[in-house]
């Protein structure tokens, strides 16, 4: 079982101040940072791009980030991304030619690849390249914008792809993106889930430490019931 990440979204970050931000969210014991690429194409909203995160390289951030790519097409933005200092490269199959020549791509530029399956896509999208994932990534809302509400059909369909990488066997982490929150992420590691994104929960709270720490309480109580049952 991998160990729990808590990746926050930089997308609900005070943009004015992001290198402190993101700074502070670490310190306050995140392990992962979020980076949500929007391209008013894929989905309706446009968001920031791989300048953005070769800037938070150059600021001093060394911790992982996580890009998840909204964007169609996307091979231009892999090979950019893997430039700008990019940890993880996450791709959703609506928006690829050819999956699993995009998770290629990802491998090939020495990230780790992941891909993204909306509320409505079936898990059998993942199938051809299960075993070449680093990442599966379950969103629990609509893609495009923050602070919407956690979609609660979502823990049926962790527990079902739980199921299917342990069958596996692939190591890849089971990543849920989307109205997350201290009140309801046990039940997302309960479910099988061990990678945790969260944007407003997090950075809208005065206290990120505070935030961070109870989500991270919340997912420990997720993963005993988890074992228990
Ligand atoms: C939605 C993004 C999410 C989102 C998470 O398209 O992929 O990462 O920003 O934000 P919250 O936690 O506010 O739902
Ligand atoms: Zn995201």
């Amino acid at each position: 079982m991998n160990p729990p990440f808590i990746a926050p979204s930089i997308l609900a970050a005070d943009f004015a101040r992001l290198g402190e931000e993101v700074c502070s969210v670490l310190e306050a014991g995140a392990d992962v940072i979020h980076f949500d690429v929007m391209d008013n194409h894929y989905v309706p909203n446009l968001s920031f791009g791989p300048l953005v995160c070769a800037a938070l390289r150059e600021h001093g951030v060394t911790a992982p980030i996580d890009v998840h790519l909204m964007v169609q097409p996307v091979e231009r933005m892999i090979r950019d991304f893997a430039r700008a200092g990019a940890s993880w490269i996450t791709i959703h199959p609506e928006a690829s030619e050819n999956v699993g020549d995009s998770i290629g791509l990802v491998r090939d530029l020495g990230c780790r690849a992941g891909l993204a399956l909306n509320p409505g896509s079936p898990l059998h999208l993942a199938d051809g390249v299960l075993e070449r994932l680093d990442l599966l990534l379950l969103m629990s809302v609509e893609p495009g914008f923050g602070g919407q509400e956690f979609i609660p059909s979502t823990l049926d369909k962790v527990r079902r792809a739980r199921a299917r990488l342990d069958e596996r066997g692939t190591p890849a982490r089971l990543q849920v993106d989307g109205g997350l929150s201290p009140d309801n992420v046990a039940d997302v590691a309960a479910a099988g889930a061990d990678t945790f994104v969260a944007g407003s929960a997090i950075f809208g709270t005065k206290n990120y430490r505070d935030t961070v720490t109870a989500m991270r309480r919340a997912i420990e109580q997720g993963n005993s019931t988890r074992a228990a049952g």
